[in-house]
């Protein structure tokens, strides 16, 4: 951690939404009153009839309950796009930048709504109704957005899959939801190379728990030959085109269900966290509005894929429906070179820009002259969200990237969340590399120990949030039991946020990372208990143990220990295949960094894991393993340190 204290600068608050004093006295009303703020704040939506209540939550394990605005009625790509029509009509509504650099277009407001209406109209034809789920298996192209409207536009509730996640993780998600209509494309194109989304459907829909799909629509990307199985697959663009270009929106209850994004636990299955329209949208808008300073005139650019929740709190939703202009990039940070990131902040004059720090990291480790050749001129504001950013990455983000001159604000929340909840105010707070900074308006953060003690003051433990606010997931999708036994058990009448956090005595927040079973790789969530049963389902395998390791770039890498089965012998050949079969059973992203043979596993004399000592070794820690005197063969340890990848 760094001491250093970067003040808002003045100029800046001079003219920014949130001063200071606003800062301080919003907030105390906001948390004293939360009833008559968020009231207030509900009015920024539109809605087709206006709610009387405003908040009803218990977070009594026993009786929870999260509802906001429920007798409000609304639609939410109505208050993404109708609602602009007559003032933003003709104003950019997306600017996508394709992974080829001469790839790129403008869609104002206007197309935007005629291309929703279209979409939503050939999904009504196909049989979707209200309530039923959809998959959106795509690139980041505009038709994802479009997709990703035309069901709120009709009440359906779409179940983004990142495209990176393989045929069985794909599976997956679409059994636990029974999906009914999947939207892919032929092929993703992503840094040059191409991702074959079609086949990847085609070989998930030959797994168990899939036969609700009835269609497959297939976006033509790169034109490269598919299998299309009649009558199952159908072209997008050929269906959309012959469709009408009005569509009246579904009226949606505030509490009835937006969408289900899957993620990662300390446990089981990625489980399907489940958003609804009233309050998601409130809060997703209201955050984006001020925590970037959003202005009508800015042009905003969040690097991350439709596919994870910051894809569509801070890419779609919250943009969209403040009428901003938002910019979709297919494409990755390094290439055709590491200076493609600025190349399109300078052709697009893009002024508010929201990236993740391993990607600072990675593209600091290139040097400052891919960053200075391009002049960066049009941004005023930068942000950072995904996992802690160490203060060197956050300096560098500051002077190379912001020439010294723009704000950073570094956006601490989770898909749980539905939108940041710990953040600074550009124009408010001031800024310490490292620290997520303060509560966002509603935010009632709390640090317990580990008896559930709340700790007043400076002091550091586990994260909790004592009370509601609109953007809360509400359920996890089937499985309300399991919603309950996560977050809402380990505090009684608090949610657990799974972080560890420290406050310093100026009421800084600083997220110290996950304090559960979950490894943060390059701001993805991964379950150790995914990849361990992904590496246990091998053939070779007896036992598998995974913990998250220190990785320069990554954040956190991801670090296996495998006992092979008796009669199997470990070769490098055979650790290959290994991290190959993950890579292949999840997806590239859970490919283990590091893979350690271990003739045995510590184990305590109840045959638990003891995890704690392998998180040690991995970190090269020999030396601050504890105490072993509970494992069942001492002995054990002695040789996995001997056998460490990490010195
Ligand atoms: C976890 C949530 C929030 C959208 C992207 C990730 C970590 C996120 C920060 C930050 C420190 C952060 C936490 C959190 N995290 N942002 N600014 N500083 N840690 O969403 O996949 O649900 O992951 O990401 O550990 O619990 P997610």
């Amino acid at each position: 951690m760094s001491g250093k204290i970067y003040p808002v600068d003045p100029a800046f608050a001079a003219k920014a939404r949130v001063t200071g004093e606003q800062y301080e006295s919003l907030y105390a009303e906001s948390v004293s009153d939360p009833e008559n703020f968020w009231r207030r704040i509900g009015g920024r939506v539109d809605w087709i009839a206006p709610f009387s209540q405003v908040k009803d939550v218990s977070f009594d394990a026993d009786d929870l309950h999260i509802r906001w605005y429920h007798d409000g009625v609304l639609n939410v790509s109505a208050n993404c796009l109708d609602r602009h029509l007559t003032h933003r009509g003709d104003k950019t509504a997306i600017i996508f930048e394709g992974d080829d650099p001469n790839d790129s277009r403008h869609i104002t407001y206007r197309e935007l709504h005629a291309d929703v209406c279209r979409a939503a109209n050939l999904l009504r034809n196909l049989g979707v109704v209200k309530g039923d789920r959809v998959a959106i298996y795509l690139p980041m192209i505009p038709e994802a957005a479009v997709a990703m409207l035309a069901c709120a536009r009709i009440g359906a509730v779409h179940s983004v899959v990142f495209g990176g996640f393989s045929p069985d993780s794909l599976a997956g998600r679409i059994a636990d939801s029974q999906v009914k209509l999947v939207i892919t494309a032929d092929e993703g194109l992503r840094g040059g190379k191409k991702v074959p989304l079609k086949a990847n459907v085609d070989e998930a829909l030959t797994r168990p728990g899939t036969t609700s799909v009835e269609t497959v629509l297939v976006v033509k990307r790169t034109g490269a030959p598919v299998a299309m199985q009649t009558p199952r697959d159908r072209w997008w663009g050929a269906l959309v085109a012959g469709q009408s270009a009005e569509c009246a929106p579904e009226p949606v209850g505030a509490e009835d269900p937006l969408f289900i994004l899957y993620t990662s636990g300390s446990t089981g299955k990625p489980k399907g966290v489940l958003h609804t329209s009233g309050g998601y949208l409130v809060y997703a808008s209201y955050t984006h509005e001020l925590v970037f300073d959003l202005r009508d005139d800015d042009v905003y650019w969040c690097t991350a894929d439709v596919g994870w929740v910051t894809g569509h709190s801070y890419v779609v939703y919250g943009p969209l429906a403040n009428g901003a202009t938002t910019l979709m990039f297919e494409g990755v940070p390094n290439w055709p070179d590491t200076s493609r990131f600025w190349q399109v902040v300078d052709k697009h004059k893009v002024t508010l820009f929201y990236t993740a720090p391993t990607a600072i990291r990675a593209l600091m480790r290139e040097g400052e002259e891919p960053v200075r050749k391009a002049s960066r001129a049009s941004l005023r504001l930068l942000g950072s969200v995904g996992e802690p950013i160490n203060p060197e990455a956050w300096e560098w983000y500051h002077r190379v990237v912001g020439d010294g001159r723009c704000p950073i604000v570094d956006t601490w929340w989770q898909t749980e969340t539905g939108g940041i909840l710990i953040t600074p105010l550009a124009g408010a707070i001031d800024a310490k590399p490292g620290s997520a900074t303060k509560p966002f308006f509603g935010i009632k953060p709390a640090i317990v120990d580990t008896n559930g003690q709340v700790q007043e003051g400076a002091c550091e433990g586990n994260l909790i949030l004592t009370d509601s606010w609109p953007g809360q997931m509400r359920t996890v999708y089937g499985d309300h039991q399991r919603f309950v036994e996560t977050y809402f058990k380990t505090y009684p009448g608090a949610y657990f946020t799974g972080d560890g956090a420290r406050r310093d005595a100026d009421g800084y927040y600083w997220i110290t990372g996950r304090v559960d079973d979950v490894i943060n790789v390059s701001g993805h969530r991964i379950g150790t208990a995914e990849v361990e049963s992904a590496l246990v389902a091998h053939p070779k395998v007896a036992e598998a143990a995974v913990v998250g390791c220190p990785h320069d770039i990554k954040g956190q890498g991801i670090y296996a220990y495998v006992t092979l089965k008796a009669g199997e012998a470990p070769s490098d050949a055979l650790r290959k295949e290994l991290i190959a079969w993950v890579r292949k059973e999840i997806g590239p992203i859970a490919s283990p960094d590091f893979l350690q043979w271990a003739p045995s596993l510590p184990k305590t004399r109840s045959g638990k894991i003891m995890r704690r000592i392998l998180r040690k070794i991995a970190e090269n820690a020999p030396d601050q393993l504890g105490d072993t005197s509970t494992l069942a063969d001492p002995s054990v340890v002695a040789n996995l340190v001997d056998e460490r990848l990490i010195r």
